[in-house]
């Protein structure tokens, strides 16, 4: 179906919006590669947690950036689920990263420049030869502007809650849908206002409002954007 060269598609949106799971899930029907650039955030702020660069609520910047060189991220297929998973330094830290621990720094970590140069760095790199699937807050706008599928997922906040709370549960852990709500208004306010490459819906990109849409119609509705853009390629 897919003969045509492969694209780019950049998804961006605000946190527990379905960006990843319909990010995935695309790749894997468009045979491309799927890369979560969320999972690499969290992976460097596993890595400044485990290196006590995070004390007391407090983040050593100066730290975090004269030991970046020491943090390598890298993704591996899990031949059983078939899903990519990320390894820090050589160690598969896909839960871990998921932990409400890492949620509540994350942000914080990905508004520091040398970060984001570094991971963008890696982005570009991992979408050279097109096939990609990438999502993010900044994939449209500033890894890769030329991309030829852009799409920007929404949802509302009351279902995006009840999705990440399930998600914790499902992974044992402990927490309650007011602290959910909490994080994720906090973390769309860092992510939107920062300075470096805040999270914006960029002028070419198709909106998905998934709100109402089942996993499969946001599937089949992104296959069909895929499909018209191959299309106009052809
Ligand atoms: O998609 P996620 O919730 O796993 O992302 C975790 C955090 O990483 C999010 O708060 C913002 C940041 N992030 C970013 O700044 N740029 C990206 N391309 C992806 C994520």
């Amino acid at each position: 179906m897919y003969n045509q060269d492969k694209i780019v598609i950049a998804i961006d949106g605000y946190s527990s919006c379905g960006k990843s799971t319909l990010a995935r899930e695309l790749a894997k029907e468009l045979h491309y590669v799927f890369i979560d650039s969320g999972a690499m955030y969290r992976g460097i702020t596993l890595f400044a947690i485990q290196n006590n660069h995070i004390h007391n609520n407090d983040l050593d910047r100066g730290a975090i950036i004269r030991n970046l060189n020491k943090a390598e991220l890298s993704f591996k297929l899990n031949s059983e689920s078939k899903k990519p998973e990320i390894f820090l330094n050589g160690v598969n830290v896909e839960s871990i990263i998921r932990t409400p621990k890492v949620a509540a720094y994350v942000s914080r970590v990905a508004t520091i420049k040398e970060v984001r140069e570094k991971l963008v760095r890696e982005q570009r790199k991992m979408g050279t030869n097109g096939g990609i699937v990438m999502d993010g807050r900044d994939i449209g706008s500033v890894v890769f502007p030329k991309a030829e599928l852009k799409l920007f997922v929404t949802a509302d906040i009351s279902e995006r809650v009840k999705r990440r709370f399930s998600e914790l549960k499902e992974n044992g852990i402990e927490t309650n849908e007011e602290e959910v709500k909490a994080n994720l208004l906090e973390r769309d306010r860092i992510d939107s206002t920062r300075i470096e490459s805040p999270l914006i819906q960029v002028d070419d990109a198709v909106v998905i409002d998934n709100t109402k849409l089942t996993k499969n119609e946001q599937l089949q509705l992104a296959i069909s954007l895929v499909e018209r853009k191959l299309g106009t390629l052809a």
